[in-house]
């Protein structure tokens, strides 16, 4: 066995190596955060947590919790923004058999969520800020628009809300990430 390709070698196996010990630490982080989330808010799922940052490839980059706050962030921008195309979509349709209060629900969820853009932007700001209370008021809006959308449709009986999976996405997500900036905000102290 010549030298250079036993060199080679061990370059190939130090970087597997490296690999694999950056992404068993980044597993790490995100069952540590999502453990800690889980304890702290009981409406948190830690398998919707762990699901939800291990479908992001971004957040297996993440050594620290800051970053893993932020991409939280980010991933609800994503779904949210999703989910008023979606909305758009619904509504445009023209479908004659989509139901009138139904469409008017739509209309009152589109409304709320279209606001939660500015929101995003100003939350991303304080969070990079370090401004954790005041990217908590935020994201906790954020959580209210997804109540706020879900219970129109409840206001009558037989209608069926067509965002319920939707609402609870963003209601978890938030709640993800509320927990995050709630543990920085004592950890800064
Ligand atoms: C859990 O969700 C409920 C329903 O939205 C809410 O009233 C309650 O404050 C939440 N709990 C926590 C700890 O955030
Ligand atoms: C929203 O986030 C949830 C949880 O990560 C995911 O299951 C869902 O596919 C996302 N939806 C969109 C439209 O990105
Ligand atoms: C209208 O929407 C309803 C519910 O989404 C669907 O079942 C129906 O097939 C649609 N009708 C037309 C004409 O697109």
């Amino acid at each position: 066995m010549s030298l250079p390709s036993s060199t080679s070698l061990l370059l190939s196996l130090t970087i597997l190596f490296c690999c694999l010990i950056s992404f068993v630490c980044a597993n790490r982080l995100i069952h540590q955060t999502c453990m800690d989330c889980s304890k702290n808010d009981p409406n948190i799922s830690y398998k919707y947590c762990v699901t939800s940052f291990r479908s992001n490839h971004k957040s297996l980059y993440a050594k620290k919790l800051q970053e893993l706050g932020l991409i939280s962030i980010k991933i609800i921008r994503h779904n949210v923004t999703d989910t008023n195309a979606h909305i758009n979509e619904l509504l445009k349709k023209g479908n004659k058999s989509i139901d009138p209060f139904i469409k008017a629900c739509l209309g009152d969820c589109l409304e709320v969520y279209s606001d939660t853009i500015s929101t995003f932007r100003d939350a991303i700001r304080d969070y990079k800020a370090k401004r954790y209370a005041d990217c908590n008021v935020k994201l906790s809006s954020i959580i209210d628009a997804s109540t706020t959308c879900e219970d129109g449709f409840k206001q009558k009986n037989d209608a069926i809300s067509p965002l319920t999976k939707r609402n609870e996405d963003t209601f978890q997500l938030s709640a993800i990430a509320l927990s995050i900036v709630n543990m920085l905000i004592n950890t800064d102290k």
